[in-house]
């Protein structure tokens, strides 16, 4: 099944409201919703104010993308503000394990996260304790940069892993996905492909959409 999931971070957020409205006429499946801290990346997004307006006006599923340090202090938060997925980096924290318990025990999937710059191999332990893995391709923290090529090797890798132990877990991908690479990443072994500027950002984001799960 091919998923594409917006990121709302390319949205218009003086009329939020008919952007997700799009989103809902549209064939997409989720909304990602990246919240960044200024810290773990050098860029700040939104926080908790905006989970309200997506979940009163988003009928897909909120999946948050946290880019942030010390999640553990607030994944409950963002599970009571709506999240339908709850995902942190791993390179941010020492031991996932009891942060994906939090997440859990509030009845929200789970995910964990890499940038392009930490090995692949480093998700392996985890990969049967989550819902999903999101491979970053590009580095965390800006909409609009260039998809990194090293991804799809990455991508084939985390696949046959998961395949060869009968896993469910699902592959996100995020960064740089556009109409052009979306079949390919696909094929390489994604189950989901978050994109931003290519939907947001096209003449038709509900077509950007329909052409990414063709
Ligand atoms: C980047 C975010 C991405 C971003 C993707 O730090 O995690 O979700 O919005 O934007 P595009 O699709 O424009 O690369
Ligand atoms: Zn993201």
């Amino acid at each position: 099944m091919k998923r594409i999931a917006p990121s709302v971070l390319s949205a218009n957020f003086a009329d939020l409201r008919a952007d997700l409205e799009m989103i809902n006429r549209s064939d997409a499946d989720w909304l990602h919703v990246d919240v960044m801290d200024g810290v773990f990346v050098p860029n700040i997004s939104f926080g908790f104010p905006l989970m309200e307006p997506m979940r009163k006006f988003c009928t897909k599923p909120l999946d948050v993308h946290l880019m942030i340090v010390h999640p553990e202090k607030y994944v409950e938060r963002f599970c009571d503000a709506g999240a339908w997925s709850v995902g942190f980096h791993l390179e941010a924290v020492d031991d996932p394990l009891p942060i994906l318990d939090l997440i859990k025990a509030k009845g929200v999937r789970t995910c964990l996260t890499i940038n392009p710059d930490i090995a692949v191999e480093r998700l392996v332990p985890y990969l049967d304790k989550v819902d999903m893995v999101l491979l970053m391709s590009v580095f965390a923290g800006f909409g609009g940069q260039k998809f990194i090529p090293e991804t799809m090797d990455k991508i084939r890798f985390i696949r046959q892993e998961i395949d060869r132990r009968g896993l469910k877990t699902l592959v996100e991908i995020d960064g740089g996905v556009n109409t052009q690479n979306a079949s390919e990443l696909f094929a390489a072994g994604a189950d989901v492909l978050v994109a931003g500027s290519a939907v947001f950002g096209a003449s038709d984001p509900e077509e950007a959409i329909r052409i990414m799960k063709r």
